[in-house]
């Protein structure tokens, strides 16, 4: 498994695997957990992406549940989670209202308890979830620097900012933000050609893909990407689902997919998308299939 640079300290495996489906699976007991992470550990994917909200704030607890069996394991992997979100249940029962919080107070409390969760005194990378149009850049900014600065986060970044947030939170900060998790896919592509991505590619800062295989609905398409995808596939003896992570692996912005299979046999391949071969033709020709089928207009932008 390639691994990457996100800064001169944190080196992340490129294919990452997260949890947000985790409390979903039918069998969240800690041995299925583990399960799935050894899966991943053998294919050298050793970075695992949570949020404080996944699962309505029980994710990281499950696998915490794995990490506290097993001492050793957190010094082999990197953990991303994320924070800002409240949705009035469970932790925030007495919220009234679903909202961001990317205040001081909500950040340092939130990381407090994905430690706690997760049984570690350090997240690799914390990520604030949503763009918050009520953020004071000031404030979350001096939150985030504090935290790196505490060594209770590693690195900090963003998930879902457009440019112009991901810059007024930076104007904020002395820490440099690493990167940004968007929704990236071939049922997803905007991102190719809004700007999102070129002002990451200029600025030479990695972008996560989340949704690599648009939650499950690249798989059963049944028109021309469907039939792109199936032919490409059969033609290098790998699953559909690694055809479709190998066209964003191919990208020159060296973007990483964020997988989110439950499934065992799924997991235990999600690797194969490395040996995917994708040249510039087979990228355009899945490319503007996703066009055709109407999930997008079909035109090249
Ligand atoms: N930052 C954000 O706002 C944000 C938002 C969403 C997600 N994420 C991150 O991105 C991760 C991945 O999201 P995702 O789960 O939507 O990603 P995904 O990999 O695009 O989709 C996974 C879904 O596709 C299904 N699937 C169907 N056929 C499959 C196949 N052949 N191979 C693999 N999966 C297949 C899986 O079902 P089975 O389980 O039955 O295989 C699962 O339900 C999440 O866990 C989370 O860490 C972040």
């Amino acid at each position: 498994m390639e691994r990457l640079n996100l800064s001169s300290s944190t080196n992340f495996s490129r294919i990452i695997y997260g949890m947000w489906r985790l409390a979903g699976d039918t069998n969240t007991s800690t041995k299925h957990i583990s399960e799935k992470v050894n899966l991943c550990l053998d294919q050298g994917i050793t970075t695992f992406d949570q949020a404080a909200v996944y699962g309505l704030y029980t994710a990281e607890e499950l696998f915490g549940g794995v990490l506290k069996a097993n001492p050793t394991l957190r010094h082999k992997i990197e953990i991303v989670s994320k924070c800002g979100i409240v949705n009035p249940s469970n932790r925030y029962a007495n919220a009234s209202v679903s909202h961001y919080d990317t205040s001081r107070e909500h950040i340092f409390n939130s990381v407090e308890v994905s430690l706690k969760n997760m049984s570690t005194d350090y997240l690799d990378l914390l990520l604030i979830h949503r763009q918050d149009p009520y953020m004071d850049h000031l404030e979350t900014g001096k939150a985030l620097d504090d935290l790196v600065l505490s060594g209770k986060v590693k690195e900090v970044g963003v998930s879902n900012f457009k440019p112009w947030d991901y810059s007024l939170l930076q104007s904020g900060m002395k820490s440099q933000l690493v990167t940004n998790q968007i929704e990236m896919s071939l049922a997803a592509t905007d991102s190719f050609t809004n700007g999102d991505l070129a002002f990451h590619q200029e600025r030479g800062t990695t972008v996560m893909a989340w949704s690599p295989l648009g939650g499950g609905k690249l798989m059963s398409n049944n028109g021309l990407l469907g039939k792109s995808l199936a032919k490409i596939a059969a033609s290098q003896n790998v699953d559909t689902a690694a055809v479709a992570v190998a066209w964003i692996l191919a990208h020159p912005a060296k973007i990483c997919p964020v997988m989110g299979t439950n499934n065992l046999e799924r997991i235990a391949k999600i690797s194969d998308a490395m040996q995917v071969k994708m040249d510039r033709e087979t990228w355009f020709e899945l490319y503007t299939a996703s066009f055709n089928d109407g999930i997008l207009p079909w035109r090249l932008p």
